[in-house]
């Protein structure tokens, strides 16, 4: 949809991993600078979009428009335990039609989640923010992407026509930063 721009976030483990080996997002995964960093980005947003087991889970969600990606329905639903959700199944409709069930046509679509999630918008994101924590290792966690630890996410990304901009700092004393990989105009 040419009035959307798409937006990912995460924050991946110095080998790249976004959750450890149960599937779950550790302590040692949260900083604070990152936090909010993510809070004011979500804040922004016209629009969520995540996997079931992603839920942001922030004092702010309940006011947030989201599409939420499950397989217990066809194609797609109101959620009826959230009037600001759309269920969505990729299987049975298009992203284009979970938008206009959600009443979003414009403005910026955040994905948060999780690795299938973020595979398949990968030729579609305008800006990829890649929070990193380099001290931390999560060996045989879940990987950001599929294409992960065969490659890096960096790698990854570069290969979807991504290219990286000018790094924040998030939390010094962890050396914690994010950068916005972006979609040149030449690439695709
Ligand atoms: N470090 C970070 O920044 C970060 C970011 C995101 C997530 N995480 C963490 O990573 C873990 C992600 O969990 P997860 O791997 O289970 O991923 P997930 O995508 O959050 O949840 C998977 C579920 O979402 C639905 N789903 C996903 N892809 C679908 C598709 N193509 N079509 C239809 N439904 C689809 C399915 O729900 P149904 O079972 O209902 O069919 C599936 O069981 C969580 O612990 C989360 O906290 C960390």
């Amino acid at each position: 949809m040419p009035g959307l721009s798409i937006e990912g976030y995460v924050i991946v483990s110095a080998d790249g991993m976004l959750a450890d080996a149960r599937r779950v997002m550790p302590e040692a995964l949260k900083f604070e600078g990152d936090k909010q960093f993510f809070t004011t980005a979500l804040d922004r947003a016209d629009l969520i979009v995540h996997g079931r087991h992603s839920h942001e889970g922030q004092p702010n969600s309940a006011r947030r428009k989201r599409i939420v990606l499950t397989r217990a329905i066809g194609a797609i639903a109101d959620d009826p335990r959230n009037p600001n959700a759309t269920l969505w199944n990729p299987a049975g409709a298009s992203f284009e039609a979970a938008c206009n069930h959600a009443g979003v046509s414009s403005g910026i679509v955040a994905i948060i989640g999780g690795p299938g999630v973020f595979d398949m918008f990968m030729d579609r994101y305008d800006t990829f923010w890649l929070s990193q924590a380099p001290n931390v290792k999560l060996p045989g966690g879940e990987p950001v992407f599929s294409g992960v630890p065969r490659q890096s996410p960096q790698e990854v990304l570069t290969q979807h026509g991504l290219v990286p901009g000018e790094s924040q700092i998030l939390d010094a004393a962890n050396g914690v930063s994010v950068t916005p990989w972006r979609r040149t105009p030449h690439t695709s």
